[in-house]
């Protein structure tokens, strides 16, 4: 079902899975439409439907990754390349060694970089050297954070170095062996970097998402909750499961 949401189209659909299709028919379109461009990915678990869908519609021969540049939103500071909960890993376990992307057009930070403000810079350089980000896809925290922006004082402009929050370490230590293993900072595009992107998809699934999504639609915006400032944004696609829509259905 689609409803609009002043500036933000909304998708509710019935799972998971018909989340993640939902999701790969908005980034095809885009592909489609636009083969050379710059598509920004996310990591997490959320996305994993959406690139399994993608990974189909390469195979059929639906779409095609090779021209296309790629930017991350964030990863783990420090971290190496070759741990299996690096984004970097992520991207390429998860779609990006299954797709024809040609992996020398991947940017993600480097967790390795010895001196990560520099790393920040350099990073948001990248981006605006190659023209600025056609479609950024995103997650969520339970939180509000987008990319690690977590919430916050004030809007982070720029790629920043993050300092995790209580709250992320709590949710996502259960990806690493220990708490002790998983890296408390992380290099992060800033709300800036994502709002400066010219479309927006994101994708909320599950029950412990539904407050961050009610926030990010009804609350108010504030860099509390880092999501609410793509309120502002003039093109996004939100699409979220019933679970994650349990909050908002009512109110659209
Ligand atoms: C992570 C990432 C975000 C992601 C969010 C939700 O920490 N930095 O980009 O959107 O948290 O993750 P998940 O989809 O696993 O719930």
């Amino acid at each position: 079902m689609r409803y609009d949401f002043s500036n933000i189209k909304i998708f509710i659909e019935d799972d998971y899975t018909a989340m993640g299709k939902r999701g790969a028919e908005v980034f095809s379109e885009q592909l489609a439409a636009n083969p050379n461009g710059n598509y920004g990915f996310a990591t997490g678990s959320t996305p994993v439907s959406m690139y399994q869908e993608l990974i189909r519609r390469y195979q059929a021969g639906d779409i095609d990754f090779s021209n296309i540049n790629t930017f991350n939103l964030d990863e783990y500071y420090p971290i190496k390349k070759e741990n299996n909960q690096s984004y970097d890993y992520f991207m390429k376990e998860n779609l990006f060694r299954h797709v024809n992307l040609d992996l020398a057009r991947m940017n993600i930070p480097n967790g390795e970089a010895t001196d990560y403000q520099q790393e920040c810079e350099a990073y948001e350089e990248r981006i605006k050297a190659a023209g600025g980000i056609d479609l950024q896809i995103l997650g969520i925290g339970t939180n509000g954070h987008i990319g690690f922006n977590e919430p916050n004082a004030y809007f982070m402009e720029r790629t920043n170095y993050a300092t995790l929050t209580a709250s992320t370490i709590q949710s996502n230590k259960i990806y690493f062996a220990s708490e002790d293993e998983m890296p408390k900072h992380a290099i992060s595009m800033g709300i800036g970097s994502i709002m400066m992107a010219r479309k927006i998809l994101m994708l909320i699934s599950g029950a412990n998402k539904a407050e961050a999504a009610a926030q990010l639609l009804f609350g108010n915006i504030t860099p509390q909750v880092p999501a609410t400032a793509l309120r502002l944004h003039q093109d996004v696609t939100i699409v979220l499961d019933q679970d994650a829509a349990k909050l908002i259905k009512d109110r659209l």
